[in-house]
């Protein structure tokens, strides 16, 4: 790698293992390599278990890594080969975390000074970041309360004004969310993106909420038993994962199981021949090396790149068209999700047009080949959250 190309956090084929209490060894971070560079915000996304805390607590230096290295910029902040490990309160990250972690004895305004007292900071300084920082934060008018007076979402910010207060290059967030309710965690999520332009810190997130991930992140890792599965931008992510776990953890997928069959209807389409019939797939989307004959491949479909018709609609050979029952229709507000029965599988298809379909009646689903992606077939077996068997 560029020695000159100083990332902010660079994470190097980390290991953390735990023993168990019967003996047995979890290995919790399993190889994971990462950098962060200045300013971005990297959300780490994944099931539970999956390691995601213990890699933030690895950074962090909370927990000593079994191997693997961490370095912020030029600094090396621990070698399980060279034996260096770099105290917490030396790394100079900014931590906020699920739990509120607010010191009830101190009010507002004494919660967010500390760091800046314990730095021995003069009281004049402190009180003018302090008060600016609240008021970015909006709890400016809180800052002679305690915390156990003010609601979660605002114990929230303040955690999150401590953590600002000391402007730090890098903030380690572990689900900072998931303990406020959906509203307030929309309202901090758009706060949190607004300074974290406006400060230019970087963050790693921790979540387990996808679409937290995609609103708030430049790049989105997603782990699993330990491992990096895919890391790129929310849109790769969603658009083009590459493993029918990304595809299922994130976002909806309606996946069709098939075998790649020689010759597409017109050039730049292949064909992928599947249970429920001939999927027409625009080259594009499908990776170079799973294009030969009698290939397995799974072909992904968003809800939202599927659409429907009551009639059976006049093709084109870009278009599969898949007959169907209409087993129900959700209403979501801003639009609906069709549950469709094909091939004795459901398909959830966004609709948003509002069309009349009667539950039971057979509908038309259309697909067409630039809105598919295709995948690796063989492999995990996947459970969908919300899958419904009808
Ligand atoms: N101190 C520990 N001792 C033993 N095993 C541990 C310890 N901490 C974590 N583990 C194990 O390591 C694995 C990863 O745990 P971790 O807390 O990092 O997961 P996570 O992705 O943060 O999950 P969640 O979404 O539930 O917070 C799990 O199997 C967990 O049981
Ligand atoms: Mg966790």
């Amino acid at each position: 790698m560029n020695a000159q190309h100083s990332t902010t956090l660079r994470v190097v084929d980390l290991q953390k293992h735990f023993r168990r209490q019967k003996g047995s060894n979890v290995a919790a971070v399993n190889g994971v390599s990462l950098d962060i560079e200045p300013g971005t915000m990297v959300a780490v996304l994944g099931p539970s278990g999956s390691g995601k805390t213990t890699l933030l607590r690895c950074i962090a230096g909370l927990e000593t890594p079994t191997g693997g290295e961490i370095w912020s910029g030029d600094l090396l902040l621990s070698s399980g080969d060279r034996g260096v490990i770099v105290p917490p309160e030396k790394r100079n990250f900014g931590m906020m975390f699920q739990t509120y972690a607010v010191w009830p004895h101190m009010t507002v305004f004494g919660n967010v000074a500390y760091p800046l007292k314990v730095r021995g900071m003069g009281k004049a300084e402190i009180q003018e970041r302090v008060t600016e920082i609240l008021r970015i934060v909006g709890i400016g008018h809180l800052r002679d309360e305690y915390p156990a007076n003010v609601s979660g979402g605002q114990q929230q910010r303040v955690a999150l004004a401590r953590c600002l207060v000391s402007d730090p290059k890098v903030i380690l967030f572990d689900e900072p969310l998931s303990n406020v309710d959906a509203k307030v965690r929309e309202e901090l999520r758009v706060e949190l993106l607004a300074m974290h332009k406006r400060l230019g810190f970087a963050g790693v997130y921790v979540t387990h909420d996808q679409e937290e991930a995609m609103v708030i992140s430049d790049r989105i890792v997603v782990m699993n038993e330990g491992k990096v599965v895919q890391a790129d931008t929310p849109q790769q992510v969603y658009r083009r994962p590459t493993t029918r776990f990304v595809a299922s953890f994130i976002g909806t997928a309606n996946m069709f199981d098939g075998r790649v069959r020689a010759g597409g209807p017109q050039p730049g389409i292949i064909t992928v021949s599947t249970k429920v019939g001939d999927i027409f797939v625009a080259s594009d989307n499908f990776p170079p090396e799973l294009r030969a004959e009698g290939t397995q491949v799974t072909v992904l479909a968003r809800p939202e790149g599927l659409s429907v018709a009551a009639e059976r609609p006049s093709t084109t050979p870009d278009a599969t068209v898949l007959q169907g029952m209409l087993r129900a229709e959700m209403f979501r507000g801003s639009h609906s999700e069709l549950l469709i029965e094909l091939g004795g599988q459901i398909v959830r298809v966004r609709n948003s047009q509002g069309h009349a379909l009667v539950e039971g009646h057979d509908v038309f689903v259309i697909a067409m080949s630039r809105s598919l992606y295709v995948l690796p077939g063989s492999g995990e077996s996947i459970v969908q959250s919300g899958e419904v068997t009808a």
